[in-house]
């Protein structure tokens, strides 16, 4: 008795958020922005979903979120010089403070940034439109002032 209840509750956890996943791509209707965000999803979940999680909501208090975050809404440039170099100490977003550090990618080409960060600027109700990957080489070549 007690184990079916179990099942139900795991299943009931984890039904709407492979859906909510798969559906992530729905919301674009812009096909140049299609033709970035259809790999820059892929990647998202090669590089980043282990930690932020395919839904983008983190991970308790240890992993912030990006859908959502106001941290990660504030800026573009920011957000990809984070995902090549990485980030250390302290950063408080949506109020929360988190303090894991987050490991770089030196790996991932501007053209693999440029999907990625095409992917996230153009779901969860945002439409930043296509981000090249001149842009990243441009926004790669400035160390943001304030990181955290
Ligand atoms: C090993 C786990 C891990 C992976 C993989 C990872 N991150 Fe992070 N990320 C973190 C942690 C932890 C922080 C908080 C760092 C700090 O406290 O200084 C963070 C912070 C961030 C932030 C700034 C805070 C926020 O929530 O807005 C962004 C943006 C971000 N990551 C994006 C990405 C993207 C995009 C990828 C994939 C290329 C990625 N991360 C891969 C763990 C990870």
């Amino acid at each position: 008795m007690s184990r079916l209840i179990l099942i139900f509750f795991v299943l009931a956890s984890c039904a709407p958020k492979a859906s909510n996943s798969e559906n992530s791509l729905a919301e674009i209707s812009d096909s140049e922005v299609m033709q970035f965000a259809i790999p820059g999803k892929a990647l998202y979940e090669n590089y980043c979903a282990n930690c932020h999680q395919s839904d983008g909501e983190g991970l308790g208090k240890l992993i912030p979120p990006l859908k959502n975050a106001d941290y990660f809404k504030a800026s573009i440039p920011r957000t990809v010089w984070i995902m090549r170099n990485g980030m250390k100490g302290e950063v408080k977003v949506n109020g929360e403070i988190y303090s894991q550090d987050m490991p770089g990618n030196p790996q991932l080409k501007p053209l693999e940034i440029a999907q990625i960060s095409t992917y996230l600027y153009n779901i969860w109700g945002m439409k930043e439109g296509v981000i090249t990957s001149s842009m990243v080489e441009d926004f790669l070549k400035n160390e943001p002032e304030e990181l955290n």
